[in-house]
């Protein structure tokens, strides 16, 4: 199969615009990605700035760079910097031109995905909630309303960028941009006005002028130049719809989300290898990791239904930004041996061999200087193969993997082959001042109760356009006039919503809750009532878990109690009084949000009681004061013990808690096997376990001590055994094996041989240590035959002061 290199889409700077000095020309043809005239393979990950701070952006991109990429994806999300039309806000956080310049210092390239629809698990795919409210508008489609929004949008993010000084070609770190995205698994829902909308987009994006390539993700019929790119867990067999067009692949999966009430996600370090050298074996020039560090959703950003608040993705760098080895290690491994053959595969022809049924050697040979660079595949996902090259050796070719043979006769990485460390983060109680002392306040609710809200309506209304998201909870409010109460005394009340979260009360009193499923949003609550004679006030308290992000038309999907029917059934099952046509009345949020009371900073004159601290009482505000844990560790909050609801320290939310939800107890195994196509469903962890017990407090939330910690639990927990946890040193080798070692961490095996100074060697270079390196040689393990060096399995246990840095260096010889 030859591959000859067609054509090359040159962008040139329009000396009135840039600096034509600083500039970096970014070209491409379909073989490479052409910065400054040198052909390049590039390796990227997405990091998105919102879901970390500030203060972790510079150790994360450090991180992402000592990986091995060459640059870093984010998306641009809308909603977080315009909360209200045309009032802005990129501070702290925010800032996300600071964390662009962030890149550019560290040295790596940016791809700005502006999207303006993200999807990305984020809270309404990113767009502001006041769209949805804007007469005349319909989000993603041939919509002027709509169309000018995103432009208005689109143009204010370019231009600070060509402030700053970003763009590639004014010295800037940012080669590619995307506009959109994956529209293409939606377009057939949108009919011609799709296909119009699309047309508008690549127009628009180009009339901005940032001269870099503009992208579109999942598009097969993008408007040239626009280059369609592919997404998934594997994307070797994708074609861009243009021919002159890179092989892209701007989301490879490592994980996956979870949802409340899921169990937790893992793809292997394996998989995901053998996904990425598939790709690049098969002509692939550009590789994104989506994600490479997932982060956390603060506040209320989660999308939905029911995201939960960890936005950890099992990425390379895990939710507070520590290593996931052997993620990490395994694929920078792999990066430094693609660029190894940077030069051949982005200059070469290529020619592919197929040896029995899943086996290929494809072979890239340089045009100029006849260098060769082979990747030999087995995407069997049962048989390993035996490959004999004759003169360049023999291979073992492990089931799924691939083998990167320089030059072509010497192994320098199999997918399959992990020579990376492992670890496993111990979480240990910091010290914060315990017994931590609570104070609480109850939710106001005297208004709400007796049905007093600030409007009214005849009919009961779709949530989010209600409260255009300032609030996840809204009020529905009615009032009932009974004459005789006969046949009101054993009623049944009966309230149909659309999800997410339920709470009712009746007369003031709470007669119960209920919530829906991530897979069954809708349901009915139904609970015996009884009536008195005269005015009832029904009070229902309607809660949303995050807006939803994906699918056609997704932004339309009802929330709320929203047509209802809300009835009371007589206890003669004859008479039935349909309110859902009263007279409701209206209350966005709660109190308590509305007067602050997260925000220990503000006056709100909020009396919070030391006596009779309650346990399980829903609707309940707590504060308590904790100190800060010495060191640099990443912190968590341990909420297990709580039912549902929000969590500030210092008047930062750290997002929404649910520990109540908790995952199936089936379906999770302790071996996971990354032959075949993966499934996210496939080697999941923390069966029967809470979805989300654990909550990342950043340390740029904390003071340097005397910090509150602010509660408001909605369905009645218990606060009083709530833990701060920080991390350790090395106290205890559980494993360590040189030599030829089976298995994976928790699990490890002694293979066919290994040195029996295994353990003294790892104990004596380890314990007490905050992070330690052992050389992994034979000379170092004593072993006098002249084979081959082995590898090292160590599984060991932190404890003490620093676990984020408790963690073993094998470096293999
Ligand atoms: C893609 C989307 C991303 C993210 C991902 C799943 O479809 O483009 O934004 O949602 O799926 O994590």
């Amino acid at each position: 199969m030859s591959n000859p290199r067609i054509g090359t889409f040159l962008i040139t700077c329009s000396a009135f615009l840039w600096a034509c000095s600083l500039a970096t020309t970014v070209e491409y043809d379909s073989n490479a990605i052409i910065i400054n005239g040198e052909r390049r393979i590039i390796m990227s990950g997405a990091i998105h700035y919102p879901r970390s701070t500030s203060q972790m952006w510079p150790d994360l991109i450090q991180k992402a760079k000592d990986g091995g990429l060459d640059a870093i994806e984010t998306y641009v999300f809308w909603n977080l910097h315009e909360p209200t039309r045309r009032k802005y806000d990129f501070s702290g956080d925010k800032d996300i031109i600071k964390f662009l310049k962030n890149v550019q210092e560290v040295g790596l390239y940016v791809v700005l995905r502006i999207g303006p629809y993200v999807c990305a698990e984020w809270s309404y795919g990113g767009f502001p909630m006041w769209l949805h409210n804007l007469p005349g508008i319909q989000l993603r489609t041939d919509n002027a309303v709509f169309k000018e929004e995103m432009q208005i949008f689109t143009t204010k993010i370019v231009n600070m960028c060509k402030e700053a000084g970003l763009f590639a070609p004014q010295g800037g770190p940012i080669i590619l941009a995307q506009i959109e995205n994956e529209y293409g698994d939606v377009i057939s829902h949108y009919g011609e006005e799709g296909n119009a909308y699309i047309k508008w987009c690549a127009q628009m994006a180009l009339s901005q002028n940032i001269s870099v390539p503009w992208i579109m993700c999942k598009q097969s019929n993008a408007p040239s130049p626009m280059i369609n790119t592919c997404n998934g867990y594997y994307c070797d067999n994708f074609k861009p719809n243009n021919p002159k067009s890179p092989k892209m692949f701007t989301e490879n999966w490592v994980g996956w989300f979870q949802k409340w009430g899921e169990r937790k996600p893992h793809r292997t370090a394996e998989d995901i290898a053998f996904s990425v050298a598939r790709f690049f074996q098969r002509g692939g020039v550009f590789q994104n990791y989506y994600m490479y560090h997932g982060g956390t959703n603060f506040g209320r950003t989660a999308g939905g239904p029911y995201l939960i608040t960890a936005y950890d993705y099992d990425a390379p760098l895990d939710e507070y930004g520590n290593l996931n080895q052997p993620k990490w290690g395994h694929l920078k491994d792999l990066h430094a041996a693609l660029k190894l053959g940077e030069k051949i595969l982005t200059n070469g022809t290529t020619t592919e061999k197929q040896y029995g049924n899943s086996v290929y050697l494809t072979t890239y040979t340089n045009n100029v200087t006849g260098e060769k660079f082979c990747f030999l595949s087995n995407s069997d996902d049962s048989q390993d193969a035996q490959v004999d090259l004759q003169q360049n050796g023999k291979y073992n070719v492990p089931a799924w993997s691939v083998s990167i043979l320089q030059d072509c006769n010497k192994e320098v990485f199999n997918t399959a082959k992990v020579k990376a460390q492992t670890n496993i983060y111990v979480k240990k109680q910091a010290t914060i001042g315990n017994p931590l002392n609570w104070v609480w306040t109850p939710e106001p609710m005297d208004d709400t109760l007796k049905g007093l809200g600030s409007f009214k309506a005849p009919l009961l209304l779709e949530q989010k356009g209600v409260t255009v998201d300032a609030s996840d909870y809204l009020w529905y409010m009615a009032e009932v006039f009974i004459n005789d109460t006969s046949s009101w005394q054993n009623a049944t009340l009966q309230v149909n919503t659309t999800g997410h979260v339920l709470h009712v009360y009746v007369n003031g009193q709470y007669i119960g809750r209920q919530w829906g499923k991530y897979d069954n949003l809708h349901f009915t609550y139904e609970n015996m009532i009884s009536l008195h004679q005269g005015t009832n006030v029904i009070s229902l308290l309607s809660g949303t878990v995050g807006h939803p992000q994906y699918g056609a038309f997704f932004d339309m999907r009802d929330e709320g109690i929203v047509g209802g029917p809300v009835k009371i059934i007589g206890s003669n099952q004859k008479t039935t009084l349909d309110l859902s046509t009263s007279n409701w009345s209206y209350k966005v949020g709660l109190n308590g949000e509305t007067q602050r009371f997260y925000d220990p900073t503000s006056l709100n004159g909020v009396h919070w009681e030391k006596n009779n601290v309650p346990n399980g009482r829903p609707m309940t505000w707590y504060m308590t004061t904790f100190e800060t844990p010495e060191g640099e560790d990443s912190l968590v909050l341990d909420l297990q013990g709580l039912g549902k609801g929000e969590a500030w320290v210092n008047g930062k939310s750290i997002g929404r808690y649910w520990p109540t939800m908790v995952a199936d107890k089936n379906g999770c195994s302790d071996t996971c096997d990354y032959k075949g196509n993966y499934e996210p469903q496939q080697c999941a962890s923390g069966c029967g376990e809470p979805s989300q017990r654990f909550y990342h407090v950043p340390r740029s939330f904390l003071h340097q001590n005397n910090n509150k910690l602010i509660l408001f639990e909605e369905m009645g927990g218990n606060p009083f055994n709530l833990n701060c946890h920080g991390g350790k040193t090395v106290s205890e080798i559980q494993f360590a094996s040189y030599g030829d070692p089976q298995g994976k961490c928790g699990s490890f095996q002694k293979g066919e041989w290994e040195s029996s100074y295994s353990m003294a060697v790892v104990e004596e270079a380890c314990i007490g240590k905050q992070s330690c390196s052992v050389d992994v040689t034979n000379s170092k393990f004593k072993i006098r035959f002249g084979g081959a060096d082995g590898r090292l399995a160590v599984q060991l246990l932190c404890d003490g002061s620093d676990p984020n840095d408790g963690r073993v260096q094998s470096v293999h010889a």
